[in-house]
């Protein structure tokens, strides 16, 4: 089997079990607290505890290898390959019990440059739902036995996602830019979790998503799924603190890229 592929399969193995986990933990009553300190509190905590279940499998599994995390260390490792890990994206969906967000973990090679990196495989599985999307470099994307395949046509307006970042001082500006984009759409979506946002675009769920400020293991995984289903994914402004992430089938992708583009 190729390296791509049993990459795959340990992601999906992976982020199933790591997925349960963080169901059973919200079963058991993370529930919405009285404060935000104490909301992020119980949401880091279990945030932690999937993080370290993911990080002890992949020991097991691929002793050497390197760590990119949300919630721990980062481990370089020695063999070139870095697993990059969200345990609970969408955590303010999951402290509000709201079922879209997921688990995403990515195989790279090449760096932890987002997207400079070569992804080999992803997984992202929404626990809440029972779905996971996984894709292997060069073999397709999959949601459990269905190949993915992203939107080619959209003569109604684009059906978009975006995100906002927890920093309010970048609203207006990301207000600013879904009013341009809006020129372009059909509607637009803010789901909350970037992974499950992308894994979307690819399975035609989603035709674009955009957001600025996503930090590396918010769209390792599925950044790598969309590009499988055929898609485009582009960073724009990559050397800057908010890149702009773009993702769609290749038409949408190319509008929504001279929109942001311009307005760079
Ligand atoms: C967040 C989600 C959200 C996106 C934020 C991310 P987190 O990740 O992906 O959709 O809009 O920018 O930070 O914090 O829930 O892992």
């Amino acid at each position: 089997m190729s390296l791509s592929l049993e990459f795959a399969e340990l992601a999906g193995e992976i982020a199933r079990e790591a997925g349960e986990l963080a169901r059973r933990r919200r079963d058991e009553g993370v529930r919405l607290a009285a404060t935000k300190s104490t909301l992020a509190d119980i949401v880091t905590d279990a945030d932690r505890e999937v993080e370290e279940l993911i990080r002890e499998r992949l020991r097991v599994a691929r002793p050497g290898d390197g760590f990119l995390g949300e919630e721990s260390e980062a481990d370089t490792g020695d063999t070139g390959i870095t697993w990059v890990v969200d345990p609970i994206d969408g955590t303010v969906n999951y402290a509000y019990g709201i079922p879209a967000y997921s688990v995403s973990i990515a195989a790279v090679r090449g760096g932890t440059v987002p997207l400079e990196w070569e992804a080999l495989a992803g997984a992202v599985f929404a626990p809440a739902m029972g779905e996971l999307f996984t894709a292997a470099l060069g073999h397709g994307a999959w949601r459990g036995e269905h190949r993915l395949a992203v939107t080619s046509d959209t003569p109604a307006g684009a059906l978009l996602a975006t995100g906002f970042g927890y920093d309010p001082t970048t609203h207006d500006g990301d207000l600013a830019t879904v009013r341009q984009v809006m020129t372009m759409a059909r509607d637009l979506r803010r789901g909350g979790s970037a992974a499950l946002d992308l894994a979307y675009v690819a399975a035609g769920r989603l035709d674009g998503y955009f957001e600025r400020g996503l930090r590396p293991w918010d769209l390792a995984a599925g950044a790598l799924i969309v590009v499988e289903a055929g898609g485009s994914v582009t960073l724009l402004d990559a050397a800057s603190s908010r890149p702009m992430l773009i993702a769609g089938g290749i038409d949408v992708h190319a509008r929504l890229r001279g929109i942001l583009e311009e307005k760079a």
